[in-house]
């Protein structure tokens, strides 16, 4: 079945019903600019349904006044061929005034204290954002599965608990952070670093596997691990500041303190040049998970 690209509402929902009859539908939700990440997710949700949705929206709810909304990087042509590849079915691609009709959105999904950590106290209404995008989203496409990446830990728990508070049925599924040969995780913004701050940029995964590596071989103090981590980003020569380093259970977010729950997420955001890096790996005993 080639791509069908569809800009309305109205038209992904006739669209959609017809192809409720094929079976389960895995949705795919994107802002485009894609990479193997996202792709990643496509294939998953190839593997694991009938029908598979994705949508490219770049969400201006979830950009900040000073942040990257209009410089966001955008290709559809590239994108539609990366799904049509990837074995993706149906692409819903709106407008803004698509999404959000004038004169104005007035109702938000806004998410507590998960929202407000790490990401939230940079981006503070990031995730209001986010979670409202997304809900409006899974109204319109009614999938039996979602697929995001791992890669934006704080959006999976922000999106996991919000379909949990709010009965939002279906089923998100995770999946993993997929990365550059040197350990770099992929993403549509590492298009902004130059050459030199891309070759310091692994050196944040390195800072996340060390303290894996140190959780695995016994260490369970949340501010050793933190310190570690730190460390090793204050030692890399390009890194301009460290938003935060957090050792975090992964379901509340919640800072750890004292022994680290097996689980937890370890991750950090980054000034390196002009964008902002984040990334993160879970702390587990097991090899299979964690980064
Ligand atoms: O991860 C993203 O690309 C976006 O935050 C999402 C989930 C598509 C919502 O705009």
């Amino acid at each position: 079945m080639a791509l069908e690209l569809i800009r309305t509402i109205e038209e992904f929902r006739r669209v959609r019903d017809e192809a409720r009859a094929a079976g389960s539908l895995g949705f795919v939700p994107t802002m485009g600019f894609l990479h193997e990440g996202h792709i990643s997710l496509v294939k998953m949700a190839r593997e694991q349904n009938a029908v598979v949705a994705a949508s490219i929206f770049v969400n201006p709810a979830q950009f900040g006044p000073n942040e990257d909304l209009a410089a966001y990087p955008r290709d559809l042509e590239r994108d539609m061929e990366m799904l049509e590849e990837a074995g993706c079915d149906l692409l819903f691609h709106p407008s803004p005034e698509e999404m959000y009709p004038p004169p104005k959105q007035d109702v938000y999904v806004v998410p507590g204290d998960i929202a407000s950590r790490l990401e939230g106290a940079a981006r503070p209404t990031h995730f209001r954002g986010v979670a409202t995008v997304v809900i409006k989203l899974f109204n319109i496409v009614q999938p039996d599965r979602s697929y995001l990446g791992q890669k934006d830990g704080q959006q999976v728990a922000v999106v996991r608990r919000m379909m949990r508070d709010l009965n939002v049925p279906g089923e998100l599924v995770v999946g993993p952070t997929v990365r550059e040969p040197d350990g770099l995780a992929m993403s549509s913004r590492n298009t902004y670093l130059t050459t030199e701050e891309r070759a310091a940029a692994p050196v944040i995964y390195r800072a996340l596997t060390d303290a894996l590596d140190l959780y695995r071989a016994g260490q369970t103090n949340a501010d050793t691990l933190r310190a570690s981590i730190r460390t090793t980003l204050e030692s890399a020569p390009l890194v301009a500041s460290i938003d935060y380093v957090s050792i975090a259970d992964p379901l509340t977010l919640a800072e750890a303190e004292g022994e680290v729950v097996e689980g937890a997420m370890a991750s950090t955001a980054v000034q390196l040049g002009k964008p902002r890096l984040l990334d993160n790996v879970i702390l587990t005993k097991s090899e299979s998970r964690g980064a």
